[in-house]
C-alpha cells in the first residue's frame, strides 16, 4: 500500500470507528485463550486431513486455524454484546464452520445455523463444535423454507449468498436493492421476534472498496438499518433503529 493511501487510512471514518469498536470491546473483555483451551485443535486439524481443501477454495479461509476465527467470533459476539446479553434465540445464515453459534452457546444463547452443504470440511466442523444446522440455500425473490419457529439475533457474517455469478471482468453480478427488500421483509415478517434484529456482515469488495455503494448504503438505510463499517444492523419494525447494545430481557 502506498504511504500517501496508509496515511489516508489512519486518519478516515473506518479507522475512527474501528478505534470506537475497540474501545467498548475494552469495556467487556472476554478471554479467548481460556475460550481456545476448551478446543480439541488436534481434531480440527484433523478433520482438515480428512477433508482436504476444494480446489478453487481460498486457503485464506484456513478455517481448521481456531485461534484466528475464535479471536474473529469473539470480536463479533462482543460488538452484538452477546458476552452479556440475556440468554437469546440466534439464526446464523450461512453460518459456515460453526464458531460463531459455538460461542454463542458459550455465551448461553441457543443458536440454529442455514447453511448449503457443499463444504464438506464445515459438515465437519458443525459437528465437531456441535452446532446444529438446517441445510438450504438463501436464493433471491424466494422465501426461506419454514423453520417453525422465530429468534431474537438473525445474523449472517461475510454474507456471500448475494452473489449470484462472476461476469467476463471478474466481477460479481448480485443482488439488486429489489432482491435485498423481499429478504429483509422475509427474515421481518418470517423469522423475527417483535423485538429481533437482523445483522448483516459484508466482506470489501474486490477493489477493497466497501459493500455498500452509494445505491446500497441509500437502500439500506431506507430500510431503517444501522450502518457502522461493514455491518448494516436492521430491527423487525422498519421504523425503529436498533442497537448494537442490546443488554436488557426482550
Ligand atoms: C464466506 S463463508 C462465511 C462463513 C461464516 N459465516 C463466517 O463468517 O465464518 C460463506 C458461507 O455462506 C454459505 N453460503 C453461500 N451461499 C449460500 C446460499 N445461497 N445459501 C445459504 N448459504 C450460503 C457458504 O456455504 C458459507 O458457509
Amino acid at each position: 500500500m502506498r504511504l500517501s493511501r496508509k496515511f489516508k487510512k489512519l486518519f478516515s471514518r473506518d479507522a475512527a470507528e474501528s478505534l470506537w469498536e475497540n474501545a467498548f470491546r475494552w469495556t467487556h473483555p472476554v478471554n479467548s485463550r481460556q475460550i481456545l483451551a476448551g478446543i480439541d485443535r488436534t481434531e480440527l486439524e484433523r478433520l482438515r486431513d480428512s477433508y482436504p481443501y476444494r480446489p478453487n477454495a481460498r486457503k485464506i479461509n484456513a478455517y481448521e486455524d481456531a485461534k484466528y476465527w475464535i479471536g474473529v467470533n469473539v470480536r463479533r459476539a462482543q460488538d452484538l454484546w452477546l458476552d452479556r446479553s440475556p440468554p437469546l434465540q440466534i439464526l446464523d445464515l450461512g453460518c459456515g464452520a460453526g464458531y460463531f453459534l459455538y460461542l454463542c452457546r458459550l455465551f448461553g444463547h441457543e443458536g440454529l445455523g442455514f447453511d448449503t452443504d457443499e463444504e464438506p470440511f464445515f459438515r465437519g466442523t458443525t459437528e465437531f463444535f456441535n452446532v446444529r444446522r438446517v441445510i438450504g440455500r438463501i436464493e433471491p425473490q424466494t422465501p426461506l423454507p419454514d423453520l417453525r419457529r422465530k429468534f431474537d439475533l438473525v445474523t449472517g457474517h461475510r454474507v456471500c449468498f448475494h452473489r449470484l455469478t462472476r461476469t467476463n471482468n471478474g466481477e460479481w453480478l448480485e443482488w439488486s436493492p429489489a432482491d435485498w427488500k423481499f429478504f429483509i421483509n422475509d427474515i421481518r415478517i418470517r423469522f423475527l421476534k417483535p423485538e429481533g434484529r437482523l445483522l448483516l456482515e459484508f466482506n470489501p469488495r474486490p477493489d477493497g472498496s466497501s459493500f455498500f455503494t452509494d445505491e446500497l448504503r441509500a437502500f439500506f438505510n431506507s430500510q431503517g438499518a444501522r450502518i457502522f463499517r461493514w455491518k448494516a444492523l436492521l430491527a423487525a419494525d422498519s421504523n425503529q433503529r436498533p442497537r448494537f447494545k442490546q443488554t436488557r430481557k426482550l
